[in-house]
């Protein structure tokens, strides 16, 4: 089975989280993080030791980039194809999810775009504590809408950090946000336009650090846990 959560931080317990019904969890079953994974940080010894740690996890992990991420090092490690995209191998059990991918993971095919605007990196050193990468670029988003051209504008499931940008607005209209940090709405519009376009059974976010059903079959991701296969949320 595959499961989804949202921002992990680099928090390593919440992938052994005793609630989680990664007991029973096995080699075939994965769990994606919707971006800000955060334990590729920079911190060298620190960081493997905790992907070391996960590495013991009985499960797979799959990660999307979200803004918190040290993007040169995730770049560093090996770049593969897998499941019809293409992925950083980190550990035997850990990859990350490209930009603009198109994946056919145990028969769920799921587009992913991560990336997204840190609205603290002015608290934040770059190099440190921020990366420029955080956004995606034109190339990026257009490998995207090339893979989504090449599956038929067809996917099962998609995924990003970042919101699109008609949850953004809802979130506005609703009173949620009093206001909205513009230096994202590029792609907010992308992913949009993307969901719009693309034939889905759901759509999954993190970024907002918050759990929330949503209308048009999205989702808002922080500590939530659901299963892809069947929608149910089992944390
Ligand atoms: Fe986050």
């Amino acid at each position: 089975m595959i499961y989804i959560t949202g921002d992990t931080h680099g928090e390593a317990a919440r992938f052994f989280e005793p609630k989680l019904p990664c007991g029973s969890w096995t080699k075939n079953d994965k769990l994606i993080v919707a971006g800000d994974f955060g334990c590729i940080f920079g911190l060298g010894a620190r960081d493997e030791e905790k992907l070391d740690l996960l590495a013991g996890c009985p499960y797979e992990i799959l990660f999307l980039d979200g803004n918190h991420e040290c993007f040169p090092k995730i770049y560093s490690y090996p770049e593969e194809n897998w499941c019809g995209g293409r992925v950083h191998r980190i550990r035997e059990n850990i990859r990350h999810l490209m930009r603009g991918q198109v994946y056919e993971i145990d028969g769920t095919r799921i587009f992913t775009m991560g990336g997204g605007y840190s609205i603290d990196q002015m608290y934040r050193i770059p190099g440190r504590s921020w990366w420029a990468e955080e956004m995606p670029t034109e190339a990026e988003y257009e490998e995207g809408l090339r893979n989504l051209e090449k599956a038929g504008k067809s996917v099962d499931v998609i995924i990003s950090h970042a919101a699109p940008e008609r949850t953004m607005r809802y979130f506005r209209e609703t009173g949620y946000f009093s206001h909205l940090f513009m230096q994202e709405a590029l792609l907010w519009g992308y992913l949009e336009k993307v969901a719009q376009e693309t034939e889905h059974r759901h759509y999954y976010f993190g970024h907002l650090h918050l759990d929330r059903e949503l209308p048009d079959k999205r989702t808002a991701l922080y500590y939530a846990v659901y299963c892809l296969d069947n929608g149910q949320r089992v944390l």
